[in-house]
């Protein structure tokens, strides 16, 4: 018996899949603790939950610090709560060929998409497992397949992927349920964030952020190992794990090129009659 209220953490919940994953976990009946760099979205979202009879705490914290973890776990101490379940979600990616991209901030996605989603996933398993509660780690698609032009991104998604799934075996003996989703495109801030267009978001494995945080809730709840959200994607998985590597990089690059930026200027208007 713990002394702590269980609280549900969610990462990147100030937009996005983030924010769709919060409202589904409180509309179930979690109380979740907020966590995202921007406070003022993570407050209106605070005060949407309330306004709907849920319970939601504002953790303002830049996750791709080394310290915030403690961080997180000092300021819920102060606050009574200890986590049940870690909503791994604030990630990004860059577009563009890794050499030309900013090895910098490629390091930086590095340290929140990988390091820092396994300090948290790790950090509070006792927790977690008094509580019956366990791990949802956002993944993606491109987690399947090597991303020419996205290359670092979707190598950080393999870890997600390839880390979530080992620990749903290594924790179920710890009564700690490990879920990871891999969503399609999804028309948020990430594609602004990336450099790239939002031609993927217009295809047919595009999914609202709504309906993925849906499907991933009802996946953890059930204790399910992975998600895929949408048959079109559940589809799209598979074609990696069965085609030559050469057709996967291949077939990867070309769907790639759906994302370029349309250059300075783009739609041309066309010239005015005098
Ligand atoms: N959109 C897609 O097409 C797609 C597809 C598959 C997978 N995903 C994955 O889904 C997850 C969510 O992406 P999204 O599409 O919802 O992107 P988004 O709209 O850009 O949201 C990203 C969230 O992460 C937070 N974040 C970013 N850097 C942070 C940092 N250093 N510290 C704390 N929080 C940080 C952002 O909040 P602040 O800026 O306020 O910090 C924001 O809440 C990511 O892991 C992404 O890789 C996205």
């Amino acid at each position: 018996m713990s002394i702590f209220r269980p609280v549900t953490l969610i990462t990147g919940a100030s937009a996005g899949i983030g924010r769709s994953l919060a409202k589904v976990f409180a509309a179930h009946g979690h109380e979740v603790a907020l966590i995202a760099r921007r406070e003022d979205p993570l407050q209106d979202l605070a005060r949407e939950i309330a306004a709907a009879g849920g319970r939601a705490h504002v953790v303002p914290v830049d996750l791709a610090r080394a310290d915030a973890p403690a961080r997180i776990s000092h300021e819920l101490l102060s606050r009574g709560l200890e986590p049940a379940v870690v909503v791994n979600n604030a990630g990004f990616g860059l577009f563009g060929p890794a050499h030309e991209l900013d090895r910098g901030e490629q390091l930086a996605m590095i340290e929140l998409n990988v390091r820092t989603l396994t300090d948290m996933s790790l950090r509070w398993i006792d927790s977690l497992g008094r509580h019956g509660g366990g791990i949802l780690n956002v993944a993606s698609m491109a987690a399947f397949a090597p991303g020419p032009n996205m290359a670092v991104y979707y190598a950080t998604k393999a870890f997600v992927l390839s880390f979530s799934e080992a620990l749903h075996r290594e924790l179920a003996e710890k009564n700690v349920r490990v879920t990871v989703v891999c969503p399609g495109p999804v028309k948020t801030e990430f594609q602004a964030r990336a450099g790239m267009s939002d031609g993927m978001t217009r295809s047919l494995l595009a999914q609202p952020a709504d309906r993925v945080a849906e499907e991933a809730y009802r996946g953890f709840a059930a204790g399910k190992r992975l998600v895929i959200p949408g048959f079109a994607n559940k589809v799209a998985a598979l074609l990696p794990r069965l085609a030559p590597r050469s057709l996967v990089l291949s077939s990867a690059r070309k769907w790639q090129k759906r994302a370029t930026p349309k250059p300075e200027g783009w739609p041309r208007r066309t010239q005015q009659k005098a």
